[in-house]
């Protein structure tokens, strides 16, 4: 089965590094489409999928470790151009009958490589030029038939290839932001194979809309926003396929920020003219909540009062829809790419956060699902939804949890709390932006502490308030997360504007952990 019939395909071969992902998305970036398969899935099965090319991913194992895993039978034998990188480059060294070393030291990080000969694929590179390294083992010998192309100071053989038979191999991470010539390679490589660059957001909008149309027919769908950017552009797809045969629905929790419901409200519905029902469930979910304090309780409250006004709103629009003698019959959902990702050490199954669902909806709803980001990365849903004219505060935002502010009021939530947290936020997020620093962290929780007051001297008087805390953290992907450096000037502001505008609150506090061991969100 081939994943996109309509594209060139290349196999990005999972060894277990956190690096496969990365390296996907760079060979799209390069315009050419990728797929993520775990380095257990056997030879005849990635060949079934007709690749153009195939990168053997880095990987944590040393090729002589017990249970290493190895390259599947028969991969190098089949015809494709293969590209090996750090552990992928050592299997294949090691199996077409090369040397590679044990080495007492490895080379990490910033390394100097010198291009050597005509440099194939490195040819008319800067030379020496900064890579990164990140391998204990070395390659000492090239196999048979190879040519090597570069070196460093501890890596005799830091670059080989045989393009006659399609096979190169780079001890270096090219996907990497610190190898600056790295991409370039990778576009070498892929022109090298034959593949067509011809993965570009325009025409995914294009296929994905006729597929669309093809799969709902005349029937109509529903879809769930959040406020969020997977499900917005997921709606504008579909919304551009189908039109005014899709209706979408927005619970209003009553737990977002300032003006993220007017986001979706106004802001959504005037770029794209999407047929929004808005079902206002605060009071219900405020109720609810009302005098609990444990932060799994809030979690399970909110996912139920969010399925209930969910199966509200989709009863009545199907009741309109019957009315007129049409039925819903699809769910929109904006699932991506990794979360679908068959990878992670060859399991095969799907990685998914548990409580992430949470403001999700169950399997059993009695829709047939509509997922048009099923095949594209964070990145490129953002490309996609600037494409489709959606405004760039939905396509720019940061990820924001589906439970909302409520697990970020460390204590009850109450109407009055969730006013002051806001005004906190929105304070921080004006001056973050105004800063320039979005793109530069991954999310900024601000987090009440509601049942904490502290001392505090405000104009000639003593006051008695709750401290705030400000999280901003950077990541790659929320599974493992450090505390931002931001600039004291801006905390100063951020620290000076929250204590004056906001009475309730007369300290501001940094936390500086990162993650693990603390977790992003401090409920
Ligand atoms: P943690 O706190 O686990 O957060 O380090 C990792 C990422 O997940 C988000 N998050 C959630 N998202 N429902 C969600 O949809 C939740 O219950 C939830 N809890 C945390 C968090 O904002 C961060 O991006």
């Amino acid at each position: 089965m081939h994943p996109v019939p309509d594209h060139d395909t290349v196999l990005v071969v999972d060894f277990g590094a956190q690096y496969a992902q990365l390296i996907a998305r760079r060979v799209r970036e390069c315009q050419v489409h990728s797929t993520i398969v775990p380095a257990t899935m056997p030879a005849a099965q990635m060949l079934a999928r007709r690749p153009k090319a195939i990168i053997l991913s880095g990987g944590p194992a040393s090729v002589y470790a017990e249970g290493a895993p190895p390259v599947p039978d028969g991969l190098f034998g089949a015809g494709i151009p293969v590209l090996g990188i750090c552990y992928g480059f050592q299997a294949m060294v090691a199996e077409l009958g090369g040397t590679v070393a044990r080495t007492p030291v490895g080379e990490y990080g910033g390394t100097e490589l010198r291009v050597l000969g005509d440099g194939g694929l490195l040819a008319g590179l800067p030379s020496p030029q900064q890579v990164w390294m990140s391998h204990g083992d070395t390659c000492t010998l090239a196999p048979p038939g190879f040519a090597v192309t570069a070196r460093t100071a501890a890596s005799p053989v830091a670059a080989v290839q045989d393009p006659a038979r399609g096979l190169f191999g780079v001890q270096f991470h090219p996907e990497v932001a610190h190898t600056p010539a790295g991409l370039e390679l990778l576009r070498r490589f892929l022109v090298a194979a034959g593949c067509r660059q011809d993965w570009t957001m325009r025409g995914i909008i294009d296929e994905q809309v006729a597929r669309i149309a093809g799969q709902v027919g005349g029937a109509r769908a529903i879809c769930g926003l959040s406020g969020g950017v997977d499900s917005a552009v997921a709606a504008a797809l579909v919304h551009r396929a189908i039109g005014t045969k899709l209706t979408c629905v927005f619970v209003d929790h009553g737990l977002l920020r300032q003006g993220e419901a007017e986001q979706v409200e106004k802001d959504f519905v005037a770029a794209t003219g999407v047929d929004l029902h808005v079902e206002d469930a605060s009071g219900a979910f405020l109720g609810a909540l009302a005098g609990v304090v444990d932060p799994e309780e809030k979690r399970k409250i909110i996912g139920r009062e969010f399925i209930r006004a969910f199966e509200r709103a989709t009863a009545q629009i199907t009741a309109q829809a019957g009315a007129h003698g049409e039925a819903v019959e699809f769910l929109v959902q904006g699932t991506l790419y990794p979360d679908v990702v068959e990878s992670g050490g060859g399991s095969g199954t799907a990685s998914i956060k548990s409580h992430h669902n949470v403001g999700g909806l169950p399997a059993d709803l009695g829709f047939r699902l509509v997922e048009p980001l099923r095949d594209l990365f964070k990145d490129e849903v953002r490309k996609v939804g600037a494409e489709l004219g959606l405004p760039p505060a939905i396509v720019g935002r940061q990820p924001f949890p589906g439970p909302g502010l409520a697990i970020r009021i460390v204590g009850e939530v109450t109407p009055q709390r969730l006013r002051i947290l806001r005004a906190a936020d929105a304070i921080v997020r004006a001056e973050l932006s105004a800063a320039g620093l979005d793109a530069q962290i991954w999310q900024c929780p601000v987090v009440l502490l509601a049942d904490v007051y502290s001392v505090g001297v405000q104009g000639d008087g003593r006051s008695y308030g709750h401290p705030v805390v400000l999280r901003p953290v950077t990541s790659e992907d929320a599974m493992t997360a450090d505390w931002a450096r931001l600039p004291d000037p801006v905390l100063a502001t951020i620290a000076t504007r929250i204590t004056n505008e906001v009475p309730e609150i007369n300290r501001v506090v940094l936390d500086v952990t990162s993650k693990p061991p603390g977790t992003i969100e401090w409920e």
